[in-house]
Protein backbone atom coordinates (compact mmCIF):
# COMPACT_ATOMS: atom_id res chain seq x y z
CA UNK A 1 0.00 0.00 0.00
CA UNK A 2 1.26 3.63 -1.07
CA UNK A 3 2.25 5.35 2.15
CA UNK A 4 -0.09 8.50 2.87
CA UNK A 5 1.29 12.04 5.30
CA UNK A 6 -0.17 11.45 8.62
CA UNK A 7 -1.07 14.70 10.25
CA UNK A 8 -0.25 14.41 14.39
CA UNK A 9 -2.00 16.58 16.36
CA UNK A 10 -1.65 16.99 20.46
CA UNK A 11 -5.31 17.30 21.95
CA UNK A 12 -4.93 17.94 26.16
CA UNK A 13 -8.26 16.25 27.34
CA UNK A 14 -8.27 18.51 30.18
CA UNK A 15 -7.71 22.13 27.48
CA UNK A 16 -9.69 21.22 24.29
CA UNK A 17 -8.28 23.24 21.54
CA UNK A 18 -11.67 23.55 19.57
CA UNK A 19 -10.10 24.28 16.32
CA UNK A 20 -8.11 21.41 16.10
CA UNK A 21 -11.10 19.20 16.85
CA UNK A 22 -13.33 20.85 14.26
CA UNK A 23 -10.27 19.94 11.82
CA UNK A 24 -10.16 16.37 12.89
CA UNK A 25 -14.36 16.40 12.95
CA UNK A 26 -13.89 17.62 8.89
CA UNK A 27 -11.65 14.63 8.14
CA UNK A 28 -13.87 12.07 9.05
CA UNK A 29 -16.88 14.21 7.28
CA UNK A 30 -14.59 14.04 3.81
CA UNK A 31 -14.16 10.63 4.39
CA UNK A 32 -10.76 10.18 5.75
CA UNK A 33 -8.95 7.95 8.66
CA UNK A 34 -8.29 10.01 11.91
CA UNK A 35 -7.21 7.98 15.03
CA UNK A 36 -8.36 9.28 18.15
CA UNK A 37 -8.26 8.37 22.10
CA UNK A 38 -10.51 6.58 24.03
CA UNK A 39 -10.28 5.83 28.05
CA UNK A 40 -10.17 2.29 26.77
CA UNK A 41 -7.71 2.02 23.96
CA UNK A 42 -6.88 4.28 20.79
CA UNK A 43 -9.87 3.70 17.79
CA UNK A 44 -9.27 4.20 14.06
CA UNK A 45 -11.98 6.24 13.07
CA UNK A 46 -14.25 6.62 10.21
CA UNK A 47 -17.29 7.85 9.11
CA UNK A 48 -19.92 4.90 9.55
CA UNK A 49 -22.34 5.85 6.89
CA UNK A 50 -19.39 5.96 4.28
CA UNK A 51 -18.00 2.56 2.98
CA UNK A 52 -15.23 4.08 1.02
CA UNK A 53 -14.07 4.96 4.24
CA UNK A 54 -15.04 1.95 6.08
CA UNK A 55 -13.26 -0.11 3.16
CA UNK A 56 -9.79 1.93 3.80
CA UNK A 57 -9.90 1.05 7.90
CA UNK A 58 -9.72 -2.68 6.79
CA UNK A 59 -6.74 -2.19 4.01
CA UNK A 60 -4.69 0.04 6.60
CA UNK A 61 -5.55 -2.39 9.95
CA UNK A 62 -4.63 -5.18 7.51
CA UNK A 63 -7.89 -6.40 8.66
CA UNK A 64 -10.19 -9.61 7.01
CA UNK A 65 -13.31 -8.15 6.01
CA UNK A 66 -15.27 -10.63 8.47
CA UNK A 67 -14.40 -8.75 11.60
CA UNK A 68 -17.64 -5.97 12.15
CA UNK A 69 -16.79 -2.93 13.68
CA UNK A 70 -18.04 -0.92 16.62
CA UNK A 71 -20.30 2.20 15.69
CA UNK A 72 -19.15 4.99 18.28
CA UNK A 73 -21.81 7.64 19.19
CA UNK A 74 -22.30 10.82 21.13
CA UNK A 75 -25.51 9.36 23.28
CA UNK A 76 -27.78 6.76 23.65
CA UNK A 77 -30.63 8.86 22.13
CA UNK A 78 -28.19 8.33 18.63
CA UNK A 79 -28.67 4.91 18.84
CA UNK A 80 -32.27 4.86 18.30
CA UNK A 81 -32.17 5.39 14.20
CA UNK A 82 -29.24 2.96 14.18
CA UNK A 83 -30.98 -0.16 16.19
CA UNK A 84 -34.59 -1.70 15.51
CA UNK A 85 -34.92 -2.02 18.61
CA UNK A 86 -33.43 -1.09 22.45
CA UNK A 87 -33.95 -3.77 24.75
CA UNK A 88 -35.47 -2.52 28.24
CA UNK A 89 -32.21 -4.12 29.87
CA UNK A 90 -30.37 -2.43 26.92
CA UNK A 91 -31.43 1.12 27.81
CA UNK A 92 -31.35 0.45 31.65
CA UNK A 93 -27.26 -0.89 31.23
CA UNK A 94 -27.08 2.43 29.27
CA UNK A 95 -27.85 4.81 31.44
CA UNK A 96 -25.77 3.23 34.08
CA UNK A 97 -22.53 2.70 32.16
CA UNK A 98 -22.64 4.79 29.01
CA UNK A 99 -20.45 6.83 28.38
CA UNK A 100 -18.20 4.20 29.27
CA UNK A 101 -16.60 0.83 28.19
CA UNK A 102 -19.64 -1.36 27.51
CA UNK A 103 -20.47 -2.17 23.73
CA UNK A 104 -23.75 -3.53 23.34
CA UNK A 105 -24.61 -5.57 19.89
CA UNK A 106 -28.33 -5.07 18.68
CA UNK A 107 -30.44 -5.94 15.88
CA UNK A 108 -29.68 -3.13 13.43
CA UNK A 109 -31.92 -1.21 11.20
CA UNK A 110 -30.84 -0.44 7.05
CA UNK A 111 -29.00 3.14 8.20
CA UNK A 112 -25.73 1.16 9.16
CA UNK A 113 -23.74 -0.06 5.61
CA UNK A 114 -23.22 -4.21 5.61
CA UNK A 115 -19.68 -3.33 5.68
CA UNK A 116 -19.61 -2.27 9.42
CA UNK A 117 -21.32 -5.47 10.41
CA UNK A 118 -19.37 -7.88 8.14
CA UNK A 119 -23.34 -8.56 6.81
CA UNK A 120 -24.42 -9.68 10.07
CA UNK A 121 -28.18 -7.91 10.99
CA UNK A 122 -26.68 -6.94 14.55
CA UNK A 123 -24.49 -3.71 15.23
CA UNK A 124 -22.10 -3.16 17.90
CA UNK A 125 -22.26 0.07 20.01
CA UNK A 126 -20.72 1.94 22.36
CA UNK A 127 -20.38 6.04 23.72
CA UNK A 128 -16.88 6.38 25.01
CA UNK A 129 -16.03 7.76 28.23
CA UNK A 130 -13.34 10.19 26.52
CA UNK A 131 -13.98 14.29 25.91
CA UNK A 132 -11.92 14.21 22.73
CA UNK A 133 -13.59 10.73 21.29
CA UNK A 134 -16.75 12.58 22.47
CA UNK A 135 -15.39 16.21 20.79
CA UNK A 136 -14.60 13.83 17.63
CA UNK A 137 -18.20 12.83 17.44
CA UNK A 138 -19.82 15.80 18.17
CA UNK A 139 -18.10 17.99 15.40
CA UNK A 140 -17.94 15.04 12.49
CA UNK A 141 -21.29 15.01 13.24
CA UNK A 142 -21.36 11.58 12.27
CA UNK A 143 -21.48 8.22 14.16
CA UNK A 144 -18.21 6.72 14.03
CA UNK A 145 -16.81 3.23 13.58
CA UNK A 146 -13.14 2.44 15.39
CA UNK A 147 -11.56 -0.47 15.75
CA UNK A 148 -8.67 -0.19 17.91
CA UNK A 149 -5.99 1.30 16.19
CA UNK A 150 -3.14 -1.25 15.81
CA UNK A 151 -2.37 -3.45 12.80
CA UNK A 152 -4.59 -6.72 12.68
CA UNK A 153 -4.13 -9.20 15.54
CA UNK A 154 -1.52 -6.88 17.41
CA UNK A 155 -1.45 -5.67 20.65
CA UNK A 156 -3.96 -2.91 20.92
CA UNK A 157 -2.77 0.60 21.70
CA UNK A 158 -2.80 2.50 25.03
CA UNK A 159 -0.87 5.64 23.97
CA UNK A 160 -0.30 7.75 20.69
CA UNK A 161 3.19 6.40 19.86
CA UNK A 162 1.86 2.81 19.96
CA UNK A 163 -0.62 4.06 16.98
CA UNK A 164 2.06 5.65 15.39
CA UNK A 165 3.91 2.66 15.52
CA UNK A 166 1.49 0.48 13.86
CA UNK A 167 -0.17 3.01 11.58
CA UNK A 168 1.60 6.40 10.45
CA UNK A 169 1.95 6.47 6.77
CA UNK A 170 -1.26 4.33 6.45
CA UNK A 171 -4.02 7.15 8.22
CA UNK A 172 -4.64 10.70 7.35
CA UNK A 173 -4.71 11.98 11.55
CA UNK A 174 -3.75 10.51 15.19
CA UNK A 175 -4.79 12.55 17.85
CA UNK A 176 -2.47 12.42 20.68
CA UNK A 177 -3.78 13.16 24.13
CA UNK A 178 -1.72 10.71 26.21
CA UNK A 179 -2.42 7.24 27.22
CA UNK A 180 -5.73 5.87 28.11
CA UNK A 181 -7.17 5.16 31.77
CA UNK A 182 -8.57 1.71 31.49
CA UNK A 183 -6.37 0.39 28.91
CA UNK A 184 -8.25 -2.76 27.91
CA UNK A 185 -10.89 -2.84 25.32
CA UNK A 186 -14.49 -2.21 25.75
CA UNK A 187 -16.86 -5.31 27.34
CA UNK A 188 -18.91 -6.28 24.17
CA UNK A 189 -22.44 -7.45 24.93
CA UNK A 190 -25.19 -9.31 22.92
CA UNK A 191 -28.57 -7.95 23.95
CA UNK A 192 -30.29 -9.21 21.50
CA UNK A 193 -31.59 -12.47 23.50
CA UNK A 194 -32.18 -13.80 26.70
CA UNK A 195 -29.55 -14.37 28.71
CA UNK A 196 -27.32 -11.14 27.43
CA UNK A 197 -24.24 -12.70 26.20
CA UNK A 198 -20.54 -11.14 27.23
CA UNK A 199 -18.41 -11.88 23.82
CA UNK A 200 -15.61 -10.23 25.22
CA UNK A 201 -14.54 -9.48 28.67
CA UNK A 202 -13.05 -5.82 29.02
CA UNK A 203 -13.23 -2.71 30.90
CA UNK A 204 -16.43 -3.34 32.44
CA UNK A 205 -16.10 -6.25 34.93
CA UNK A 206 -18.55 -8.60 34.29
CA UNK A 207 -19.64 -8.62 38.26
CA UNK A 208 -20.85 -4.42 37.51
CA UNK A 209 -22.97 -6.29 35.07
CA UNK A 210 -24.10 -8.97 37.11
CA UNK A 211 -25.47 -6.12 39.85
CA UNK A 212 -27.61 -5.31 36.96
CA UNK A 213 -28.64 -8.33 35.62
CA UNK A 214 -28.78 -11.53 36.74
CA UNK A 215 -29.32 -12.92 33.29
CA UNK A 216 -26.14 -12.88 31.89
CA UNK A 217 -23.41 -15.03 30.92
CA UNK A 218 -19.95 -14.85 29.42
CA UNK A 219 -20.33 -16.59 25.92
CA UNK A 220 -17.97 -19.93 25.58
CA UNK A 221 -15.70 -19.99 22.53
CA UNK A 222 -18.38 -21.79 20.34
CA UNK A 223 -20.53 -18.85 20.38
CA UNK A 224 -18.23 -16.09 20.95
CA UNK A 225 -17.11 -17.64 17.14
CA UNK A 226 -20.33 -18.01 15.94
CA UNK A 227 -21.87 -14.63 17.35
CA UNK A 228 -18.80 -12.71 17.15
CA UNK A 229 -16.97 -13.93 13.56
CA UNK A 230 -14.01 -11.87 14.23
CA UNK A 231 -13.44 -13.03 17.63
CA UNK A 232 -10.12 -15.32 16.42
CA UNK A 233 -7.95 -17.20 19.30
CA UNK A 234 -5.02 -15.48 18.32
CA UNK A 235 -5.17 -11.98 19.12
CA UNK A 236 -3.99 -9.26 21.01
CA UNK A 237 -0.85 -10.85 20.72
CA UNK A 238 2.88 -9.37 20.54
CA UNK A 239 5.34 -10.46 18.48
CA UNK A 240 7.12 -12.66 21.08
CA UNK A 241 6.12 -15.99 21.34
CA UNK A 242 4.23 -15.87 25.29
CA UNK A 243 3.94 -18.01 27.84
CA UNK A 244 1.17 -18.07 30.22
CA UNK A 245 2.20 -19.91 33.67
CA UNK A 246 -1.45 -20.64 35.42
CA UNK A 247 0.39 -22.17 38.86
CA UNK A 248 -0.24 -20.24 41.84
CA UNK A 249 2.39 -18.99 44.44
CA UNK A 250 5.66 -20.01 44.83
CA UNK A 251 4.92 -23.03 42.00
CA UNK A 252 4.39 -20.26 39.82
CA UNK A 253 7.88 -18.62 40.52
CA UNK A 254 10.03 -21.28 40.66
CA UNK A 255 8.46 -22.69 37.13
CA UNK A 256 8.77 -19.16 35.84
CA UNK A 257 12.31 -19.05 36.67
CA UNK A 258 13.19 -22.48 35.50
CA UNK A 259 11.24 -21.44 32.06
CA UNK A 260 13.14 -18.49 31.61
CA UNK A 261 16.97 -20.19 32.34
CA UNK A 262 16.13 -22.62 29.96
CA UNK A 263 15.37 -20.49 27.15
CA UNK A 264 18.29 -18.44 28.02
CA UNK A 265 20.60 -21.17 27.93
CA UNK A 266 18.94 -21.85 24.99
CA UNK A 267 20.21 -18.39 23.59
CA UNK A 268 16.48 -17.23 23.38
CA UNK A 269 16.19 -13.45 24.86
CA UNK A 270 13.74 -13.45 27.66
CA UNK A 271 11.02 -11.25 28.77
CA UNK A 272 8.98 -12.02 31.94
CA UNK A 273 5.74 -9.94 32.91
CA UNK A 274 4.98 -10.39 36.90
CA UNK A 275 2.93 -8.42 39.40
CA UNK A 276 5.18 -5.17 41.19
CA UNK A 277 5.43 -7.68 44.64
CA UNK A 278 7.23 -10.35 42.25
CA UNK A 279 9.28 -8.32 39.95
CA UNK A 280 12.51 -8.78 42.19
CA UNK A 281 12.27 -12.56 42.30
CA UNK A 282 13.23 -12.16 38.85
CA UNK A 283 15.54 -9.71 38.82
CA UNK A 284 18.11 -12.21 37.07
CA UNK A 285 15.64 -11.62 33.64
CA UNK A 286 14.99 -8.71 32.30
CA UNK A 287 11.20 -7.72 33.96
CA UNK A 288 8.48 -5.79 33.97
CA UNK A 289 5.31 -5.30 36.19
CA UNK A 290 1.94 -4.54 36.20
CA UNK A 291 1.68 -2.74 39.17
CA UNK A 292 0.29 -4.15 42.28
CA UNK A 293 -1.21 -7.86 42.22
CA UNK A 294 -4.33 -6.96 44.20
CA UNK A 295 -5.26 -3.48 42.07
CA UNK A 296 -6.04 -5.49 38.71
CA UNK A 297 -7.46 -1.88 37.23
CA UNK A 298 -3.82 -0.86 37.21
CA UNK A 299 -2.32 -4.07 36.07
CA UNK A 300 -5.51 -3.65 32.91
CA UNK A 301 -3.83 -0.05 32.17
CA UNK A 302 -0.31 -1.26 32.05
CA UNK A 303 -0.77 -4.43 30.22
CA UNK A 304 -0.25 -3.57 26.77
CA UNK A 305 2.40 -0.95 27.20
CA UNK A 306 4.44 -3.70 28.59
CA UNK A 307 3.86 -6.16 25.99
CA UNK A 308 5.10 -3.58 23.65
CA UNK A 309 7.98 -2.63 25.65
CA UNK A 310 9.40 -6.27 25.64
CA UNK A 311 8.56 -6.58 21.91
CA UNK A 312 10.76 -3.80 21.76
CA UNK A 313 13.62 -4.68 23.22
CA UNK A 314 13.46 -7.31 20.98
CA UNK A 315 12.42 -10.81 23.34
CA UNK A 316 12.16 -13.79 21.76
CA UNK A 317 9.93 -15.30 24.87
CA UNK A 318 8.01 -13.51 26.61
CA UNK A 319 6.86 -15.49 30.31
CA UNK A 320 3.95 -14.28 32.39
CA UNK A 321 2.34 -14.59 35.77
CA UNK A 322 -0.88 -15.36 35.53
CA UNK A 323 -3.41 -12.96 37.64
CA UNK A 324 -6.93 -12.64 39.58
CA UNK A 325 -9.30 -13.83 37.72
CA UNK A 326 -11.92 -11.41 39.34
CA UNK A 327 -12.91 -7.50 37.91
CA UNK A 328 -10.65 -6.51 35.39
CA UNK A 329 -8.45 -9.22 35.89
CA UNK A 330 -10.68 -11.85 33.84
CA UNK A 331 -9.90 -9.00 30.96
CA UNK A 332 -6.18 -9.86 31.68
CA UNK A 333 -6.38 -12.60 31.38
CA UNK A 334 -8.45 -13.72 28.46
CA UNK A 335 -5.54 -11.47 26.79
CA UNK A 336 -2.62 -13.12 28.46
CA UNK A 337 -4.62 -16.08 27.21
CA UNK A 338 -5.34 -15.51 23.25
CA UNK A 339 -1.64 -14.03 23.13
CA UNK A 340 0.00 -17.49 24.14
CA UNK A 341 -2.08 -19.53 22.10
O1 LIG B 1 -12.71 -0.41 23.53
C1 LIG B 1 -13.05 -0.69 22.38
O2 LIG B 1 -14.05 -1.37 22.14
C2 LIG B 1 -12.17 -0.17 21.24
C3 LIG B 1 -12.28 1.36 21.24
C4 LIG B 1 -11.53 1.99 20.10
O3 LIG B 1 -13.62 1.74 21.26
N1 LIG B 1 -12.56 -0.73 19.99
C5 LIG B 1 -12.32 -2.03 19.69
O4 LIG B 1 -12.72 -2.40 18.41
O5 LIG B 1 -11.79 -2.80 20.44
P1 LIG B 1 -12.24 -3.75 17.72
O6 LIG B 1 -12.67 -3.61 16.31
O7 LIG B 1 -10.81 -3.95 17.95
O8 LIG B 1 -13.11 -4.86 18.39
C6 LIG B 1 -14.49 -4.95 18.11
C7 LIG B 1 -15.06 -6.23 18.62
C8 LIG B 1 -14.62 -7.40 17.75
O9 LIG B 1 -14.23 -8.46 18.57
C9 LIG B 1 -15.88 -7.74 16.97
O10 LIG B 1 -15.93 -9.10 16.64
C10 LIG B 1 -16.98 -7.32 17.93
O11 LIG B 1 -16.48 -6.18 18.58
N2 LIG B 1 -18.20 -6.97 17.18
C11 LIG B 1 -18.42 -5.89 16.40
N3 LIG B 1 -19.64 -5.93 15.83
C12 LIG B 1 -20.24 -7.05 16.27
C13 LIG B 1 -21.53 -7.65 16.06
N4 LIG B 1 -22.44 -7.10 15.27
N5 LIG B 1 -21.80 -8.81 16.69
C14 LIG B 1 -20.89 -9.36 17.51
N6 LIG B 1 -19.64 -8.86 17.75
C15 LIG B 1 -19.33 -7.71 17.15
MG1 LIG C 1 -8.90 -4.77 18.12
Amino acid sequence: MENIHTKIIKIESENIDLSQLREAGQAIREGKLVAFPTETVYGLGADALNDDAIVKIFKAKGRPFNDPLIVHIGCLEEAEVLVEELPAVARKLAQLFWPGPLTMVMKKTKIIPELVTSGLDTVAIRVPNHPVALGLIRESRRPIVAPSANLFSHTSPTSAQHVMDDLIGKVDMIIDSGQTTIGVESTVVDVTALPLRVLRLGGIAVEKLQQVTKTIIVANKYEKINKSPGMLKKHYAPRAKLILVEEKNADMIRIILNLASSYRIAGKKVGIIASRENSEKYSDFLVKNLGEAEDLDNCARNLYAQLRLLDELKCDIIISENFANIGLGRAIMDRLHRASS
